[in-house]
């Protein structure tokens, strides 16, 4: 790839942190610790306990939804992984940690609470006294990390909000300077290094050299990270994949950002070089530290981000295979790489990955199911949708824009769904009560008015009286259907008979 070159600065990847936490992200990383503890079921305790002192303390409470519970199982991966556990965690995130708590005004007192839970949870999990001390010792400095906003006496804070940082990075993108620099005067909070992150990545994306000169010359630094839209990385690495204003002005070939960033001091970097496949850069970089093709980005803090993830994010088969020749077998915590390498529906990547032990068990619900080569392999390796019922969220409800996909739904049911799963883990929702509870694919397609998917469904064994746990049927869901959903074709599938007039009605 020919482009100009910044200093290859070793293996510092330093430029890239944005969260300022000295003793290091993975602690426990390699050590016995989390087997020690008792496992996943300490965790699982641990971290019940600091949710039920957090669902009661008038402080803290505010900060979280309106279900306290919500984000519990995704902490409980968390905690298990940052212990020392499986790194199930990084598989599934969609953001590291400084990114998750930045809207959140956590001042100093707030963290204090925090840790004041989190150390009684401790105390009544943990059996040993320097095991306890040993994980306290971590979670402090990292909880003092996290504090976003000083105290109300230290300074008049006006607060910023995520709007702010939405209009400011609309206003880089379209190229405004003088729209740009009114925002910035009235909020100088948006310089912070985060927020000027993404204010910089939109003008280094849409070639805007004026907003990036303005935004050096006010001192914000050429190398913050900032995650790509989902709309670039795909949903497997929404929020993960972080890119250096260097690396998205060389994505969208903006020479003339690029010049700018250089003459400013711009850091190349194993992730930029994996991103965007620069093959003489990357081999120089992994022959001075083979280490590097495995190294976590600092950008995303406690998340496993390798360049691998990288690598594949770009659609680089090329640089992957020579990452991957630097890494010894098994390759750890590969499945959201498989995940995304199967999204792109890219052979030469999943082929590579798995030759290095990427775990396809673990892939989960997702379009592979349709790809012809892809699939197959993907099912040899043990690859198959569950019976949680996790894949009628990802094609029967009319949520996010999603249409009536019956090929989608026969191929989910060709690799191991089932018409007769139910979607566990749905919750009470809004204030007027329930949206739905242990319901069935049917359901959703109903009140989706999915006609096409319903007639797979019905093709597949499932059955149009199956109640919920509020013992509605497909039909009672129908009546909260959107207004421009069919009802009469919807109930011409489900109970033909009814609309004949037919006394025999299924009740059970
Ligand atoms: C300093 C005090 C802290 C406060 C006030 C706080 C608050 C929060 C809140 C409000 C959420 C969002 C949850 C929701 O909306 O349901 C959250 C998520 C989370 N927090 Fe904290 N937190 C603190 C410290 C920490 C620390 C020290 C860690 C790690 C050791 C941590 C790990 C997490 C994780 C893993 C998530 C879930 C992110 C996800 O959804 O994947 N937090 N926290």
């Amino acid at each position: 790839m020919a482009h100009q070159l910044a200093q290859v600065t070793g293996a510092g990847l330093e430029h890239r942190g944005l969260l300022n936490y000295a003793p290091g992200f993975r602690p426990f990383r390699d050590t016995v610790l989390f087997e020690r503890i008792g496992g996943q079921a300490t965790v699982d305790r641990l971290v019940d306990l600091l949710y039920e002192g957090i669902a009661v303390d008038d402080h803290l409470r505010p900060l979280f939804g309106r279900d306290v519970t919500a984000s519990k199982p995704r902490q409980k991966l968390f905690f298990a992984e940052w212990l020392g556990g499986p790194r199930r965690y990084s598989e599934r995130a969609w953001t590291d940690l400084k990114h998750a708590h930045d809207g959140k005004p956590i001042t100093h007192a707030l963290a204090g609470r925090w840790l004041g839970h989190f150390q009684r949870a401790l105390e009544a999990t943990v059996a040993a006294d320097s095991d306890r001390r040993t994980i306290f010792g971590q979670v402090r400095p990292l909880a003092v990390a996290l504090v976003s906003q000083p105290a109300p006496q230290d300074v008049a804070w006006c607060g910023i909000g995520a709007r702010a940082v939405t209009r400011a990075t609309e206003l880089a993108r379209r190229g405004d300077v003088a729209g740009l620099g009114a925002a910035l005067a009235q909020a100088p909070d948006l310089l912070r290094p985060t927020y000027a992150a993404a204010v910089m990545q939109a003008a280094a994306l849409a070639g805007r050299a004026e907003i990036v000169r303005m935004l050096l010359d006010r001192g914000v630094g050429p190398d913050g990270p900032f995650y790509l839209p989902v709309g670039v990385t795909g949903r497997a690495f929404e929020r993960v994949i972080y890119v250096t204003p260097l690396c998205a002005a060389r994505f969208k070939r903006r020479a003339a950002v690029e010049s700018l960033l250089l003459a400013a001091g711009a850091s190349e970097d194993v992730f930029t070089a994996a991103f965007l496949g620069d093959l003489t850069v990357l081999t120089r970089m992994l022959a001075a530290d083979p280490g590097l093709a495995l190294a976590a980005d600092p950008a995303v803090d406690v998340l496993d981000i390798t360049p691998v993830e990288h690598a594949v994010a770009g659609g680089q088969a090329g640089t992957l295979r020579i990452i991957l020749g630097h890494i010894a077998h098994p390759l750890p915590g590969a499945v959201r790489a498989l995940r995304g390498a199967a999204a792109q529906g890219s052979l030469a990547m999943a082929e590579l990955l798995l030759a290095h032990g990427a775990d396809a068990t673990r892939i989960g619900v997702g379009r592979w199911v349709l790809h012809p080569e892809l699939a197959p392999l993907l099912a040899s390796r043990g690859a198959a949708i569950g019976s949680s019922g996790s894949w009628i969220g990802a094609a029967c409800t009319g949520n996010q824009g999603r249409k009536d996909d019956p090929e989608y739904v026969r191929a989910l049911l060709r690799y191991g769904a089932r018409a007769t799963d139910r979607r566990s883990g749905d919750v009470m929702k809004g204030a007027t009560g329930v949206l739905a509870l242990n319901a069935t694919a049917l359901h959703y397609a109903a009140k989706a008015g999915f006609l096409r998917t319903i007639e797979v469904l019905l093709e597949s064994g499932a059955d149009p009286a199956a109640r919920d746990s509020l013992g509605r049927t497909p039909l009672d869901w129908l009546e909260q259907a959107a207004p421009s959903v069919s009802r009469a074709a919807v109930r011409h599938l489900l109970a033909p008979e009814r609309e004949q007039g037919s006394a025999s009605q299924t009740a059970t």
